[in-house]
Parts: C-alpha cells; structure tokens; sequence
C-alpha cells in the first residue's frame, strides 16, 4: 500500500466516522427535533402498565400534583382484571380479579374512583371432586375437615406471625432462615399442614409442594387469612372493570392505551430534570413522552423489556425469574349442571393435588349455561393447546353419568395472564435475590412495582405501592 493509498483510506475512514455520527441522535434533544411539537408529551412520571399497580400509581400521582403518562398495550386499563357481560342477562362475570381485602387502602381507592363496594358472598357451593385425568368422581376424596383444617391454620399462622415483613414486601432476614426455603412440601410434614394444602392450592391455582416455603407464605399470608375468615370485599355490581373504566374516565388522554412503547432512553446518572424520553406507537401515530421519572409495572422478564437498555444489573435480576402458565375462560355447556362447582383433585396424588397442566377447576358463573374454566401449566403453553386440553377433559367428564353431557364446550371468552407468577429458586433467594431486585429501585430514574415485587394480590400491590410512590415525587 502506497502513502496516498493509506492517507485515502484513512481519509474515507473518517468521513464515514463523521456520516455514523451525524446519522445518530447525538442527544435526546435532537432526538425530540424527530416528532412535532404536538407529539412530544411532557409529563413527570411516566408508568408503563395500565393494569393494578400501573393504574393505581397513576390516580395517586395525579393526586398528589404530579404529572403522569400510563402506556397500555390493551385497548383497556385493568390488566388481569376481566369482566364479561352476558348479552341475554347482562350479568357481569368476573373471570379474571375476584375479591379484595377489606383494608381501608381499599375503601379509600374505590371511593376516589366512585366505586361501591359490598363484602363479597361465597355462595354455597355444590362440589364435585373429578381426576380429570379420567374425567371420573372421586367418590374416596374427603375433603379436610373444618377442625382439622383450623388446627393447621393455627400453626401456619403463628410460622407467619414470625416473618411480619412478609406483608410488605420480600423483606427478609440476612442471612435468610432455612426454613423460607425449604421446599413446601417439607413443611407441610415438619407441621402437619396437611388439611391446608388443598386450600391453598385453591387459592394460588398453581404446583405449591415443590415451592421454596416463602412464596406459599408470600400468598397465603396473615391478611389474606383474616380476609378467609372475616369476608372479602368486591365491588356492588360484581362488575370489577368498572374500578378500571372509572379510573380511565379520571385519567382521560394520560392514559395511552393500544400503545406500544418502542424504546427508552435513560440517562445514564439521574437528574431533576426532564430526560427520560420514551418513544411509543399510538393509535394516532408515534409520541414521544419526555419524563423526569419512569414506573415500570408490567412483568420484569428481559424479553417483556426488550425496549429497554437494561442494565447489567437489572439483567443479572430479571433473567432469573420463571413463571407459569395461567389461563381463564367461560365456555357455554348445557351438559353441566348451572349450580356446581367442579374442582380438579388427582385420585392417587400427595393430598390430592391435581396433575398440571390441566383444568383446575369448573365454575359457576350466575348465568345459565355458562362456566368459568381455569387452566394451570407449570410452563408456557400455545393458547390452542390449552383450549384443546380444556376441550378434551371436558369430552372425558362422566361425573356420575346423568350429571354431564360430556360434549366439547364453546369459547365464550379465553384470556391468556402467562407469563404468571414470576418466581426464582431457594438457592438465588438464598444468595440475596431480592436485596438486589430491590436495589434497582430507582437506577436511571426507574423505579418498580407490580405483582413481581410483592404478591399476586391487587389489595396488597396497591399497599406495596404506596411505598413506592415518594420516591417518584422528589
Ligand atoms: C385469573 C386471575 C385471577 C386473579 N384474582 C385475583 C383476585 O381475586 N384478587 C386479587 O387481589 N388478585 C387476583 N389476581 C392477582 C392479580 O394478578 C394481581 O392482583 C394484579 O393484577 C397484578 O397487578 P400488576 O399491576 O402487577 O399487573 P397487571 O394487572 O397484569 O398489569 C400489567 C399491565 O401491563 C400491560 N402490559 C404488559 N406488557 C406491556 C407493554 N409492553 N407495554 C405496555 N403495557 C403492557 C398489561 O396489558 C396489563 O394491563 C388474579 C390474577 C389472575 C391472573
Ligand atoms: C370491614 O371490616 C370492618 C372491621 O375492620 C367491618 O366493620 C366492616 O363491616 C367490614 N366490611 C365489610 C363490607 O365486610
Ligand atoms: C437541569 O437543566 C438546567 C438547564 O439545562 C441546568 O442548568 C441544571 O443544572 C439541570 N439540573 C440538573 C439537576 O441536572
Ligand atoms: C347432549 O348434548 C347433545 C348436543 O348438544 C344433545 O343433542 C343431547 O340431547 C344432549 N343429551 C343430554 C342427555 O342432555
């Protein structure tokens, strides 16, 4: 190679250098030179989420003189909240969030909204208990009994009563007892619990043996007890969307639903000011929301934050959780009777727990010809087939002959809430998992909530984050 041929080279070289340069954003602000004036939307906090926890965050934000943006991929806030309406009765079916605690949190929330509430009543429920393996009546299964059911409850609750941090988040002791992360099924031997395990079962809808004890403890914890015992409460219509349709009328244009965000940029050290820029395709075309402060709710998986620039450390966190799989639905059957309730239990199984992935349960719905299906996986599963699972147990029911026409069901509705339950095993708790997760509260002006960081329980998210929220008005 000649001089002048190096000299070109490295001429070119640099004039490429400057093309990729000037072709990038160089700043954020030229960055917001990209959209027009009225596609740039200023705001102090911008939620991403508009389910439980996002939707909560936002109305106490606004409350409390802050400015917010909420980005909901859905047409609709509310998340795992579902109603579905009968067209003939116009009953509403609430196939997704049922109850709530009768906490004054609660009450608080759905009086701001205008939402009436009642304590919520369990119906007598006829039950069957069916292996759906073979679709036969367990005519064997007893179900515990009351006594001895107290009996265990009793010695749950005082295992409990010695973790009371439990209530507010994954606040543990260091170094973490043993006995958080035994395997539950060890504890239910060490204590006898055994009456319990069904109930809990029926509470988490989910394989709870081979759990380290802290989650079962996490969601079968002391206010979820006092609910059992004391009532839950529920909304007066037994509509539960209207918390969510009411909280969109108070939130107006700051709710941005059917949107997609396409990418953040974060500063790399916070800043009072205005430079979070979040780059999202709406309905009416691409906006760009300037923020001080993000508040990510939606489940902290490093595929569901691919718009994200992840740090190291929220990378280290995030790729370590497993879930579940989660489905519900309401099928029209005439064959099954409208007044039972029929619950999954396994013939041959420790305590009688069903074999997943499968049905959990078949429920009464109020309206005639109607029932709720819940599905559990231990793993993702197609939406199909989870539909052809649900429609081959239903072909397989012989639940005393006479009682079930076991033909195919028909999807009223089917809704898929996987990713579930987002978990990490005994050995990364025992490493100080959640002192870390928790120690990206507030990295590059982000911070957290959502059922991840505390419990698969609305009542006890909005709590939760009530204890986030000051930090978001600094
Ligand atoms: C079937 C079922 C029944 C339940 N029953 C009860 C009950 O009776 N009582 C109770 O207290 N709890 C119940 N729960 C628990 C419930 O999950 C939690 O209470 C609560 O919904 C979790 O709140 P969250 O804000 O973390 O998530 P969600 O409420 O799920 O909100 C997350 C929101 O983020 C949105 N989203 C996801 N990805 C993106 C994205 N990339 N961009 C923008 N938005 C996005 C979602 O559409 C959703 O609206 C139930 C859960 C299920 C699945
Ligand atoms: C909620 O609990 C309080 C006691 O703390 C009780 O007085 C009230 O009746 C309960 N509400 C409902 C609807 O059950
Ligand atoms: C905010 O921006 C102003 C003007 O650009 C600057 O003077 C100030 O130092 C910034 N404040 C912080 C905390 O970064
Ligand atoms: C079972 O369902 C089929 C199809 O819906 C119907 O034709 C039949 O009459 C039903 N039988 C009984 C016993 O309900």
């Amino acid at each position: 190679m000649t001089p002048s041929t190096r000299t070109l080279l490295k001429v070119c070289l640099r004039l490429y250098l400057i093309g990729v340069a000037l072709a990038l954003p160089s700043n954020k602000h030229e960055h917001e030179r990209n959209y027009k004036p009225q596609d740039v939307i200023i705001r102090d906090v911008c939620i991403i989420g508009g389910g439980s926890t996002g939707t909560y965050s936002a109305i106490r934000l606004r409350d409390m003189g802050k400015s917010v943006a909420v980005v909901e991929i859905k047409d609709r806030l509310g998340g795992h909240t579902e109603t579905y309406i009968d067209p003939v009765s116009h009953v509403p079916i609430d196939y997704g969030v049922e109850f709530f605690h009768n906490l004054s949190l609660v009450t608080d929330w759905f009086t701001r909204l205008g939402v009436s509430w009642t304590k919520a009543i369990i119906p007598p429920i006829n039950t069957q208990n069916v292996d759906f393996r073979t679709g036969i009546i367990d005519a064997s299964y007893v179900p515990a009994s009351q006594a001895a059911l107290g009996q265990a409850l009793g010695v749950w609750t005082s295992l409990l009563l010695k973790y009371p941090t439990l209530n507010y988040g994954f606040i543990l002791p260091d170094p973490v007892p043993d006995e958080l992360l035994t395997p539950f099924r060890d504890t239910v031997k060490k204590y006898s619990l055994d009456a319990l395990v069904y109930l809990i079962f029926e509470f988490r809808q989910e394989s709870i043996l081979d759990q380290p004890t802290l989650y079962v403890m996490k969601n079968f914890g002391l206010d979820l007890i006092n609910n059992i015992i004391n009532g839950f409460l529920t909304t007066a219509d037994h509509d539960n969307s209207e918390i969510y349709q009411k909280a969109l009328g108070i939130l107006g244009t700051d709710a941005l639903l059917s949107s997609k965000v396409e990418n953040i940029d974060r500063p790399s050290s916070p800043s009072a000011n205005y430079t979070i820029s979040i780059a999202v395709s709406t309905p009416s075309g691409r906006k760009l929301i300037v923020a001080k402060k993000l508040l990510i709710t939606i489940p902290p998986l490093p595929h569901i934050l691919d718009f994200l620039d992840l740090t190291d450390a929220e990378r280290d966190v995030f790729s370590q959780f497993n879930f579940v799989g989660y489905w519900t639905s309401i099928v029209r059957h005439d064959g099954i009777p409208d007044d039972i309730q029929i619950n999954n239990i396994g013939a041959d199984t420790p305590y009688n727990l069903p074999v997943l992935p499968g049905i959990i349960s078949i429920t009464q719905t109020g309206v005639p010809g109607l029932h709720g299906v819940k599905f559990g996986s231990p793993y993702a599963m197609s939406d199909d087939d989870v539909k052809n699972s649900i429609i081959d147990t239903f072909k397989r029911l012989k639940t005393g002959g006479a009682d079930v026409n076991a033909t195919a069901p028909d999807f009223v509705v089917f809704s898929s809430h996987t990713p579930f339950d987002l978990k990490v095993g005994a050995d990364a708790i025992k490493a100080g998992f959640y002192e870390k997760m928790y120690a990206l509260q507030g990295v590059r002006g982000t911070w957290w909530t959502g059922a991840a960081w505390n419990v698969h329980d609305s009542s006890l998210l909005w709590a939760f984050t009530e204890g986030v929220l000051p930090s978001l008005l600094a």
